[in-house]
């Protein structure tokens, strides 16, 4: 029998009368067909308040790299916090972090910390601006960094106002910014990289940094072309301009280096998020002294009560050995499995007549569903995802899994952990199969 939610109803209804919507981040409506409420989890399981267990692949929008309560983790919480929960100063464990990441990250010459990757790219972008002068910042179409005034411009152009491919608009999701943010933006569509050339060039001499993710997860998990991370690298030399990286997503997950150690490039400036706190509220800047000048000289303001936190900074401290303590053959290992995952699925779509065609490199990938008539191959940017994919029959196959036990990220993003084992896998197939005869059966596209 699918999986019922009467309690996490009942709790939605409730919450509706103290919190805005009933949830504290608007994305978490999507969720169908209720937002869920959780009680407990454990490394790849989940249970919500109704008793339904779940195989996560959702993992905390990407931050549970380790799986949910890693009981090393919850000891190192426990026992910082009988010591302190906050000071607003310094002790020797954000050493203790920073020196991890120095080590691990070539392009971590010096970090700083804060609680949300918002703030950081906050700060890289403040850099930037300060670094050389200029004000533009080029950032690509459907790449997310957070969800301040800055980071969401041209995020999800509405197809009605994309613009012609070579201008992309620099449209904003939301009322309410201030207007001329809007103009502080280039946006460029991924994964071209002559029209990145291009795009540079017409601007060239105004622009402050390229910010990008190197895997673009927020939009369809669409891995670099060929020389699109080696362009950026030359185009920012060239220009004197700043590169950034966002790997709130990546960082971590694609290794101990990170996407830039398993793409093979270097940063100025480099956002780290989700894993780097393993779901504590902890984020990190880091990047090349040269980069980091203007925090040291004090002509950058970068504050923040909560900035090494010293709960946070234990987490970290114990994800980051938990990353270097998967040894040689991580990412390999749950690449592989998110891999088998991916064609099994593939498999199961094919079964049932469900055009599914996961893409990404595995560790993390998406679910696209393609419309009736879209053509076959790869998708490679935001444009394209949008023509082909088929969002309204992926949100009814997403229910269909879930109500089977098995959750994927509302938008269509899995991300496998390190606690996930080939078991979990071929249970989360097994559910899914019974999810894929039911979608099957009951779905009608809308007319
Ligand atoms: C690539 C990227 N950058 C920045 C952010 C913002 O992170 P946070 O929600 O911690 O502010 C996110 C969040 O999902 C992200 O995926």
């Amino acid at each position: 029998m699918p999986y019922t939610f009467a309690r996490s109803e009942a709790l939605f209804r409730r919450a509706q009368q103290s919190i805005v919507g009933g949830v504290n981040s608007g994305i978490r409506k999507m969720e169908a067909p209720v937002p869920l409420y959780f009680a407990r989890g454990s490394g790849p399981n989940l249970w919500d308040v109704d008793g339904n267990h779940y195989l996560d692949f959702q993992l905390g929008q990407g931050a549970l790299l380790y799986g949910h309560a890693p009981a090393g983790m919850a000891e190192a919480l426990a026992a910082q916090a009988k010591l302190g929960t906050h000071w607003a100063a310094q002790c020797e464990l954000e050493i203790e972090v920073a020196e991890r990441i120095q080590k691990m990250i070539p392009a971590a010459e010096l970090v700083r910390f804060n609680n949300s990757a918002t703030e950081v790219v906050s700060a890289a972008f403040r850099l930037a601006r300060a670094h050389t002068g200029r004000k533009l910042i080029l950032r690509f179409e459907g790449h997310y960094h957070g969800w301040a005034d800055e980071g969401l411009v041209g995020f999800a152009n509405p197809a009605a106002a994309w613009g012609d491919d070579e201008n992309p608009a620099h449209t904003h999701p939301s009322k309410g910014v201030i207007p001329e943010v809007l103009e502080q933006f280039v946006v460029a569509r991924w994964n071209d990289v002559a029209h990145l050339r291009r795009r540079v060039d017409q601007f060239r001499g105004q622009l402050a940094a390229i910010v990008f993710e190197p895997v673009l997860c927020n939009t369809c998990c669409l891995e670099p072309v060929e020389g699109l991370l080696a362009t950026i690298r030359e185009l920012c030399d060239r220009d004197g301009m700043l590169m950034i990286s966002d790997e709130t997503i990546t960082g971590f997950r694609f290794g101990a280096g990170c996407a830039q150690g398993y793409y093979g490039y270097k940063p100025d400036l480099t956002v780290l998020g989700k894993a780097v706190g393993g779901g504590t509220p902890f984020a990190a800047l880091a990047g090349t002294k040269a980069a980091m000048a203007k925090i040291l000289s004090g002509e950058v303001v970068h504050a923040g009560t909560l900035n090494g936190n010293p709960l946070c900074l234990a987490a970290s401290k114990w994800c980051l050995d938990e990353v270097v303590a998967q040894g040689p053959d991580f990412p390999q290992v749950p690449q592989a499995l998110g891999r088998r995952l991916m064609d099994s699925l593939t498999a199961l779509g094919r079964e049932h007549g469900v055009p599914l065609r996961p893409q990404g490199p595995g560790l993390i990938f998406h679910a696209v569903v393609l419309k009736p008539g879209a053509a076959e191959g790869p998708i490679r940017d935001y444009r394209d995802y949008v023509r082909r994919h088929d969002a309204p029959r992926w949100a009814h196959l997403r229910r269909c899994l879930l109500e089977e036990g098995v959750r994927a990220i509302e938008r269509g993003l899995w991300s496998i952990s390190t606690t996930h084992q080939p078991a979990d896998i071929d249970e989360a197939l097994r559910r899914a199969r019974v999810a894929f005869a039911r979608h099957a059966a009951t779905w009608q596209a809308p007319v």
